[in-house]
């Protein structure tokens, strides 16, 4: 991994530089790039901006290795709040949700992970939409497979993530690979060890050809999220080559990245579903997003030093 960029993945969890960064006024506007708002109602307001040019939603609660257990529960009401409300204002046909275990449970906790998840699946049922577990470090990596595998027992639409930097992905996604499995996969966000993860960026990307190859292949329902150029490029002949329509895979991207691909893609009738974070908890979030595109930490530190 390049050093700017485990350097800056480093500060994601250094608090000195998180406090420091929630209470520069200058950051606000950084934030509000990739983060629409704090609250349920800023969530929204994404979601049908996003509906009105033919864009989905996956909507996040921002929080992360919480170790609180109000904390958890907090996150655990905010999802029920959220999907009661997609439902009530005719939203779940636009936006699905993302939550991460290590917020929806505390300390790692698996099998409370797992009963608050399905908390957020029965919720998410009601409305009629879909939940997607986002993946974390590796060395949450089976936990995270093990619970989303028990909760596609009840609700098999679960979607599981897989990060093509790591070296196990390709075994993980031959047993994900079959038809309505909902898997989105992306080249993943954390620093990890070049024992388990790939350092060289070229064959993260080769990684991720030959996931999406084996996903398509065996029928599953996926979900590319990613910004790269290229591999869109690649994977739309890939879609082709395997012979599948448009709605029987889609496109993810984050929010606030590439919006101008995200309308081009989906003016050509495909399906684009946008990851939209939202929330107090943003500081790791974006911390991820400066260290893939460590141009924008010049941004970030210039806000940082406006008083
Ligand atoms: P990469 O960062 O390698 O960039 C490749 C190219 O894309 C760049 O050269 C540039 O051309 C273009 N590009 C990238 N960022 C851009 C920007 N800001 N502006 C303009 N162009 C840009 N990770 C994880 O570990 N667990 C998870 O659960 C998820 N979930 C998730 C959901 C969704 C919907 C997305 C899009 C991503 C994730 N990720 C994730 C993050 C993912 O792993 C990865 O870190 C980022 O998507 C960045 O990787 P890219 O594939 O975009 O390529």
């Amino acid at each position: 991994m390049e050093p700017l960029r485990s350097l800056i993945l480093a500060a994601a969890g250094n608090d000195v530089i998180r406090r420091v960064a929630a209470t520069a006024p200058g950051t606000r506007q950084i934030i509000a790039r990739f983060v629409p708002g704090e609250t349920v109602a800023d969530a929204l307001r994404a979601v049908k901006t996003l509906a009105a040019d033919g864009r989905c939603a996956t909507l996040d609660y921002l929080g992360e290795y919480t170790r609180d257990p109000a904390q958890a529960e907090s996150t655990v009401r905010t999802y029920l709040r959220l999907l009661d409300e997609l439902s009530k204002q005719g939203l779940s046909g636009h936006a699905e949700v993302s939550v991460k275990l290590s917020a929806l449970t505390v300390d790692g906790d698996r099998v409370l992970a797992a009963r608050n998840l399905g908390l957020v699946c029965e919720a998410a049922e009601q409305c009629g939409t879909t939940v997607t577990v986002d993946m974390e470090d590796h060395t949450t990596t089976d936990a995270t497979l093990g619970v989303v595998g028990d909760a596609r027992r009840t609700w098999p639409w679960v979607g599981a993530v897989v990060q093509s930097y790591l070296r196990r992905t390709e075994a993980d996604v031959a047993a994900l690979a079959y038809k309505g499995s909902r898997v989105r996969l992306c080249k993943g966000a954390y620093a990890e060890p070049a024992d388990v993860a790939y350092a060289d960026a070229h064959a993260v990307d080769l990684s991720y050809v030959r996931c999406a190859n084996r996903l398509l292949e065996g029928g599953a329902y996926a979900m590319f999220a990613t910004h790269d150029p290229r591999l869109v490029g690649l994977l739309r002949q890939r879609t082709r080559w395997y012979g599948r329509e448009q709605g029987s895979y889609e496109y993810q991207m984050l929010y606030g990245v590439r919006p101008d691909e995200q309308r081009r893609l989906a003016a050509e009738g495909e399906t684009v579903r946008v990851y939209v974070p939202f929330g107090e908890q943003w500081y790791g979030y974006l911390m991820r997003r400066l260290a893939e595109r460590p141009a924008n930490l010049a941004l970030f530190l210039r806000a940082l030093a406006i008083r």
